[in-house]
């Protein structure tokens, strides 16, 4: 289920693994809706880099006919197309070239651009809903961190790849073929003699650079350091001031910047070397090549022109192979984007993304034996085989000391995991057989601690029916008495609530789940202490929201104060994974050696 984190130093080391590779191949069946564009685009490709190719054959040319040599293009069969007798035909034909190139290369460009964004467009949705259709113990074992660099970072390689790195790399590889070819067809005794060296020079530099990138990661690694403190202390800003530790944060901010600076600075050594090998071995290679061709020049087998033709050819090729060595860094960066990004997308979804049809049930829950652990904590057994049942339109409240897993059946009523023993079933129904989404359609929960969109007020509370009409959300507030408090905001319901709704108040906050809720109309209610963060007078107000929510609903409430649960018509009490006994107030207060009576005595001892 978890996949490999993004910033661990194995990744940034820049190596194609068979795996890598096949899953990196799968982001090729986003092409195919786009293939004719692609194929149009490569094409193009092929001609702008072939054109490309003509230049540093045509130019030195300009020797010989400077020479009242006379020159002949594109050899047939011991004759040939062309005969060129003046500097000035050959110009026109260059400058028609270069024009012919550079509408080549837009088209190209523009083709790719089109084709690529149209890819990362699908494959930013499909990520993006992928993850938000997996089941909660997926985000359990990932961090959000990780989840969000799927979608921007990774992306962002797969898009650098797509649209810079995958063409030039091509380009590269066509520019080295043809140079090649050409470098034959002047000389091939010269060609040969570079053909020797350079799988030499090709290998030297792989290796060095292998271990450049790997020193490299090393530094990746620095940088994600000091980046943890850096979020740390700005989410955590309000503590690091009210305990006066900012000269404690700077200090330990200042550590990881010299971290980095010492890292970047021995890789500097490292950099600077395997450029200054790489330059000594390019012009190494053309002082040989070139003496080599001198020799050749003095024997007359070669002409003035064909020997710049030789030197540039060389160049061009010495400057491919050095390109296609960085191209292949920064494609393998992007093959590993895609493999973690494959790797999400082949998780199973526990939802489908699309608009559900809404069959409201009636709200009878039954628990028989269910035995339960969390899937990271497999040796703690939260729930012990727990039965009980909830008629509809009934009110059971949940008791028991912390821990002891009141919030755990919630969630599994919400199915947001899999029970390993036992059976849970609303109407008759296992909620396994059920479509996830149609379960809980019919389910609302106000937790202890609201969170809000960051948006407005009336963003927050249409989260509960999005296609409500003004009147319904009115007469919401009204019934989550939250009616008022926002009307005394000058902006009212568009009044934005801030991150996480900060703006608000605690008891604010909660009578706005309670809207959204109202607004829902599920047939199943879950309150898990919900106003036992509250001060007296917005648990009043909240309290009275509760009952106009709980009407008519089965209702399960877990709540921190015994008080506010007289009234059920059953409380459940639970201690170490079992019930330990259930009853309504009176018979269970009645049992005088009861769990519910000592813990009613504990809370009339505290208050
Ligand atoms: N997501 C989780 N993963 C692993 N263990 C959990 C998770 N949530 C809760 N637990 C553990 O399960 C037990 C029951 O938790 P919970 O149902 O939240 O208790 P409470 O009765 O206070 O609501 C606790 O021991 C808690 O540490
Ligand atoms: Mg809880």
């Amino acid at each position: 289920m978890s996949f490999r984190p993004n910033n661990s130093p194995d990744n940034a080391t820049k190596k194609i693994s068979k795996e890598t590779f096949y899953n990196g191949l799968k982001i090729v069946q986003y092409l195919k809706p786009h293939k004719f564009l692609f194929i149009i685009g490569s094409v193009f490709l092929i001609f702008s880099t072939l054109t490309a190719l003509t230049f540093p054959y045509l130019f030195p040319l300009l020797i010989d006919l400077a020479h009242h040599k006379e020159v002949h293009l594109i050899p047939i069969s011991g004759t040939h197309l062309f005969t060129i007798h003046s500097r000035l035909d050959l110009m026109k034909i260059i400058v028609g070239l270069l024009i012919i190139q550079s509408a080549v290369s837009f088209g190209r460009l523009y083709i790719f651009a089109q084709t690529n964004e149209r890819v990362l467009a699908s494959i930013r949705h499909d990520l993006y809903n992928k993850i938000i259709s997996l089941p909660i113990q997926f985000y359990e074992k990932n961090r959000i961190g990780d989840l969000n660099s799927r979608i921007s970072t990774d992306v962002v390689k797969l898009q650098d790849a797509l649209s810079i790195d995958l063409a030039e790399f091509f380009r590269q590889v066509i520019t080295l073929l043809g140079g090649i070819a050409i470098l034959i067809y002047l000389s091939p005794k010269l060609t040969l003699f570079i053909l020797a060296i350079v799988p030499i020079v090709v290998i030297l530099g792989i290796s060095f650079g292998g271990f450049i990138r790997k020193k490299s990661a090393e530094a990746q690694h620095a940088i994600a350091d000091s980046n943890i403190v850096v979020e740390e202390t700005f989410h955590n800003i309000n503590i690091v001031k009210a305990y006066t530790n900012e000269w404690f944060e700077s200090n330990r901010y200042l550590k990881k910047v010299l971290k980095i600076k010492d890292v970047f600075l021995r890789n500097a050594i490292y950099k600077g070397a395997f450029i200054s090998f790489i330059i000594l071995i390019m012009f190494g290679v053309i002082t040989v090549v070139l003496y080599k061709a001198s020799s050749l020049l003095e024997a007359g087998i070669l002409g003035d022109a064909q020997l710049l033709q030789f030197i540039i050819f060389t160049v061009f090729i010495g400057g491919s192979i050095a390109g296609l060595g960085d191209l292949y860094g920064k494609i393998a960066v992007a093959f590993g984007a895609t493999d973690r990004i494959v790797q999400i997308l082949n998780q199973e979804s526990e939802t489908k993304i699309q608009p559900i049809p809404i069959h409201k049930l009636d709200g009878n829950i039954v628990f028989e034996n269910v035995h339960f652990h969390y899937p990271t904590r497999s040796d703690v057994e939260v729930l012990k085989g727990i039965s009980f049942s909830v008629a509809n339109g009934e009110k059971v409240a949940l008791v028991g000391a912390s821990g002891v897993g009141k919030t755990t059946i919630l969630q599994l009523l919400m199915r947001f995991y899999n029970i390993q023993q036992g059976k849970i079933t609303i109407d008759g129904t296992s909620i396994y057989d059920m479509d996830v989404q149609a379960l809980r359609a019919n389910t609302a929960l106000v937790p202890q601690e609201v969170m809000l969109f960051g948006g407005t007020i009336r963003e927050n509370i249409l989260y509960g029916k999005l296609d409500a009409t003004e009147e319904e959300i009115i007469n919401a507030t009204k019934k989550a008495n939250a009616y008022d408090f926002i009307s005394k905001f000058p902006e009212g319901l568009e009044t934005i609530v801030g991150e996480r709704g900060v703006k608000l108040s605690g008891g604010q906050r909660q009578r706005i789940a309670i809207a959204r809720a109202i607004l829902k109309d599920p047939a199943i209610l879950f309150l898990d202490e919900a106003t036992s963060a509250l001060d007296a007078e917005s648990e009043k107000l909240v309290q009275n929201a509760l009952e106009a929510l709980m009407e008519g609903r089965t209702t399960i409430v877990i709540a921190h104060r015994l008080s506010t649960i007289r009234n059920a018509d059953k409380i459940i009490v639970l201690n170490q994974g079992n019930i330990a006994e259930q009853g309504n107030h009176q018979t269970l207060s009645a049992q005088q050696d009861g769990l519910y009576t000592h813990l009613l005595k504990l809370q009339y001892q505290l208050h």
